[in-house]
């Protein structure tokens, strides 16, 4: 089991690049499927995620080779829709093969994806979605197969503006007969980087990025080249990481743009943020202020991903601040471990009480699911003192080698993997 080992009270200093993001490259590497021949697609992360994604593609029978930041997929031998439950139940982005391979195959048989414990998760939406393009659905115990003779173009309501029921529906819906419009979609950057993807293997589709997307069917695609969107949840996990340890921050090959809500959120704390081009600038002197009230919502509100990270800073703030969840129901199981750390924060059903204080102190603590870990490593770094996060595969799942680009900054973060007593450094 591996576990980072951080010394806190070192302000961070200096420059990384951020990578690309996650939450646009799972899927547009699920959408390759929709062509036949080779993709190549560059800035993908080395994440888990992605190692999971990769597998699967090839377990369909596509070939996929990860070189540095460029991925290149082949799937024109693809052979099978049916999705593999050791790799369906370690990712839900899984559930995005499921528009694509109804395109290209006709069917998919998938199993009740995995994903973080951050709440129920359900798939009604999707579902809805694909049933309202001519998609049947029959389940065999924890396996759910999906057949669509022909799939056509119909007129889609989301309840909730689902980023992943937006995508699934927009693969799907790319190569149906006739036009599919679907209402109150997701608005996310990354829905509007699978856009241009699509539109790249000769889609037609208008929309994305606000909240009706139109889709006019065409019978073929082609394979395509393509670079993804930098990562904008690990940009604001890096500003909030300068901001709590009180520190002078550079963060190249980022989009200023998809970051508006967390900018104004971080300024409103007393957070210096210079935006110039695709840099960042981020500096802290001194305690953060707090902020009466945070709601996270979907984009452009202020992100849920940046929920726990932000409670971290507010944790520290000279005042009282109020943090409401409003997009998962299980987003706060950073809190206690955060209050083991010294931290006064008490939850009422969606929203968190914090009362600000002077310092954090180290601990041994556990992540819960992806962010919530990186809350737990910017606690650590801000912390005075030692601090021990385990389970941190949760955090591989979404940054790529994060000791490291927090070494970049002057961090003291060490990677140890311990095999019973002994704890050998990696
Ligand atoms: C995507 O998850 C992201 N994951 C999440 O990032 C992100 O938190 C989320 O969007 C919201 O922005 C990827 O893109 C791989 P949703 P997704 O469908 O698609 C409910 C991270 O940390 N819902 O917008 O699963 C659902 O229960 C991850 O990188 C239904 O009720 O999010 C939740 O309460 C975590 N029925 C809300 O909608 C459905 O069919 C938002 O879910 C689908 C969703």
């Amino acid at each position: 089991m591996e576990k980072l080992v951080i010394e806190g009270g070192k302000p961070l200093s200096g420059t990384i690049r951020i990578h690309g993001a996650k939450n646009a490259a799972l899927p547009i590497l699920a959408a390759s499927v929709l062509a036949k021949g080779t993709h190549v697609i560059h800035n993908v992360p080395d994440l888990l995620d992605i190692q999971v994604m990769l597998h699967i593609l090839r377990a369909l029978g596509c070939t996929a080779e990860h070189r540095g930041e460029t991925v290149t997929v082949n799937t024109t031998s693809l052979f099978s829709s049916h999705i593999p439950e050791e790799l369906m139940t370690q990712m839900r982005s899984s559930i995005f093969l499921m528009g694509p391979l109804l395109a290209r195959c006709g069917s998919a048989h998938i199993y009740q994806p995995g994903g973080c414990a951050i709440g129920e998760r359900r798939i009604n939406l999707h579902l809805l979605g694909l049933e309202a393009l001519g998609a049947k659905f029959e389940e065999s115990g924890n396996m759910l197969a999906c057949r669509a003779e022909k799939l056509t173009g119909a007129d889609i309501y989301l309840d909730f503006p689902s980023v992943g029921a937006t995508e699934n529906i927009m693969m799907a819906a790319v190569k149906a007969e006739g036009s599919t419009t679907i209402h109150n979609a997701a608005r996310e950057p990354e829905i509007q980087d699978l856009q241009h993807f699509l539109c790249a293997m000769g889609a037609r589709i208008y929309g994305a990025g606000t909240d009706t997307i139109t889709i006019e069917g065409v019978a073929e695609l082609a394979p395509c080249t393509y670079r993804i969107i930098p990562d904008r949840i690990v940009t604001g996990t890096f500003m909030v990481a300068a901001a709590a340890t009180r520190g002078n921050v550079t963060l190249e090959r980022v989009c200023p743009a998809h970051l508006t809500s967390v900018i104004h959120v971080l300024r409103r704390a007393g957070v210096q943020v210079v935006v110039d081009g695709d840099v960042i600038h981020v500096s802290c002197h001194g305690r953060p202020k707090p902020v009466e009230r945070v709601v996270t919502s979907p984009h452009p509100a202020f992100p849920t991903d940046l929920q726990a990270q932000v409670m971290v800073l507010l944790s520290l703030a000279d005042g009282f601040s109020i943090m409401k969840e409003t997009v998962f129901e299980g987003r706060f199981k950073h809190v206690d471990e955060l209050v083991r750390m010294g931290a006064d924060i008490r939850v009422d059903l969606s929203s968190a009480f914090i009362r600000g204080v002077p310092r954090l102190y180290g601990a041994t603590v556990e992540a819960t699911d992806l962010r919530a870990g990186a809350a737990l490593v910017i606690a650590g770094l801000a912390a005075r003192g030692t601090t021990v996060v385990e389970q941190i595969h949760h955090i591989d799942r979404g940054y790529d080698r994060i000791e490291t680009m927090l070494a970049r900054l002057g961090a003291k973060v060490e990677r140890h993997a311990f095999n019973g007593a002994r704890a050998v450094t990696l």
